[in-house]
């Protein structure tokens, strides 16, 4: 037991862990200091690391090679685009050190129109980025301006179109806006990352996943100003495993079908993830007017330190948008909410709030336990047109449950 303790230790506080098959990596090394990189934290290096990757993505046919951000030195990065489809069987990107983003707003220099994330990377097929090193974003300046409503934010770390993905080790700290977002990938692994940044940065999710399938994320810990996990629409098959998650908003299924939009998000397993402090828990959030379904997902063996909301479907997520329509909603069905341990901080435990019209069928609540944090205050449930079935040895007995 206390070998377990120390190996589970060891993955999660002190350094990520490495499988054997992991560590090798035959093939061309191209470590960026070859390429002019300073590492200095200060000099642009962006064009030294935008050299390598031509190397890394135009090497040898066939065999895997790797683009080296060496450990001990920091590397400051405009935003940059690292662009696929690569000639090797696979890329790795081995962030060892750090990369930090330029430290103000206006010392952003965007390469392109394409102002949506930091460090981009499209169209790279079998990219493995590991590592122990960091991603810093460093976006306070960008929350101070989005408060004022005078900037957008971009992402820190953007996957788009791609297949056999894995994001194993590193952290990612301060993004501007959200941390990592996989968008369109098919076959992905994440594990042991590390995301942070402050509780009340504005919406800095942990990581946004859109358009993917055949998703892992597991073992990995977030803190920070939003979502720690959002699954977003057209996608399928995600499992989530082993999250430590608050502060921060819990891992949501949506926001779905905003402004009369279609969504289809299905097969979503969550499992054995910690909520601390967080102001939700599992949480299914779709827009009124919206149209597409939400269904097979569960949620399940969750641990709750003080969450606000632990158990949220909101059919009727902002329902302002001049495109709402009131005789459409995203379907929710086949929801299972089971083995919920824990305490919520507010009476509101569990809310199954669904559209009065369309409502939301079979949802299942089974061994939960929650109560409140609050000495003298009960958690409670409350539904608008729920149906499923609530175990009776549920606490608190969500009786408003419709059959
Ligand atoms: C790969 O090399 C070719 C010429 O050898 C060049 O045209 C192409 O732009 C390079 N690709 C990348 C991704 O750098
Ligand atoms: C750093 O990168 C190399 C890749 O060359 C890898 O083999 C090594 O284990 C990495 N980790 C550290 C801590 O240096
Ligand atoms: C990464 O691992 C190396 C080798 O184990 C270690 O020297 C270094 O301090 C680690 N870096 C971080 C940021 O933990
Ligand atoms: C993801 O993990 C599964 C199970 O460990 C493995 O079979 C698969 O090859 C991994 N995929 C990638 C892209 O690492
Ligand atoms: C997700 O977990 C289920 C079992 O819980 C398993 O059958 C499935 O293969 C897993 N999917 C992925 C993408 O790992
Ligand atoms: C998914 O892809 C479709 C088609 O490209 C697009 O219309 C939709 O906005 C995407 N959804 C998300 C959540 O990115
Ligand atoms: C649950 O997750 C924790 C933390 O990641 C891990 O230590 C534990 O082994 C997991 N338990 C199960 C049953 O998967």
């Amino acid at each position: 037991m206390e070998g377990l303790i120390a190996i589970i230790f060891l993955c999660f506080v002190a350094s990520p862990f490495f499988p054997e098959t992991i560590t090798a990596q035959p093939g061309p090394i191209f470590n960026v200091l070859d390429f002019g990189a300073a590492g200095d934290g200060k000099t642009d290096d962006s064009q030294a690391f935008l050299k390598a990757w031509t190397n890394v993505c135009n090497s040898t046919q066939g065999k895997p090679s790797t683009l080296l951000i060496p450990e001990g030195k920091t590397f400051m990065l405009q935003p940059v685009l690292f662009q696929g489809p690569c000639k090797p069987s696979s890329i790795y990107f081995w962030i060892n050190g750090t990369i930090i983003a330029p430290a103000s707003v206006n010392a952003w220099k965007w390469p392109d129109d394409d102002m949506d994330a930091w460090i981009r990377f499209l169209e790279v097929y079998r990219l493995h980025v590991r590592g122990n090193g960091t991603f810093d974003g460093q976006g306070a300046p960008w929350w101070d301006c989005f408060a004022k409503n005078q900037c957008q934010r971009p992402q820190a770390l953007s996957f788009h179109k791609c297949a056999s993905l894995e994001l194993v080790g590193f952290r990612v700290v301060n993004s501007p806006g959200g941390h990592i977002s996989v968008d369109d990938c098919q076959g992905s692994n994440i594990s042991n990352v590390r995301l942070d940044a402050p509780q009340d940065s504005p919406n800095t999710d942990g990581i946004d996943i859109a358009n993917s399938s055949n998703v892992v994320v597991a073992h990995s810990s977030m803190q920070l100003g939003d979502d720690c996990i959002a699954i977003d629409g057209g996608s399928s098959f995600i499992n989530i495993t082993g999250i430590f998650c608050g502060p921060g908003h819990g891992i949501s299924i949506g926001s779905l079908g905003k402004d009369g939009s279609y969504a289809q998000v299905e097969e979503i397993h969550v499992r054995n993830c910690t909520f601390t402090r967080t102001s939700n828990g599992a949480r299914i959030k779709t827009w009124k007017g919206g149209s597409g379904f939400a269904r097979k997902i569960t949620f399940e063996d969750m641990i709750l330190v003080e969450a606000q909301h632990p158990v949220i479907i909101d059919q009727n997520y902002r329902a302002y948008s001049p495109k709402d329509d009131d005789n459409k909603a995203v379907k929710v069905s086949d929801v299972t909410f089971r083995n919920f341990q824990g305490t919520a901080a507010s009476e509101n435990a569990i809310q199954l709030l669904c559209d009065r019209v369309i409502g939301c069928t079979n949802i299942v609540l089974d061994q939960i336990h929650i109560t409140s944090s609050v000495p003298g205050k009960t958690a409670d449930a409350s539904c608008l047109n729920a149906h499923g079935k609530s175990s009776p040895s549920n606490v608190p007995q969500a009786q408003c449950l419709l059959t």
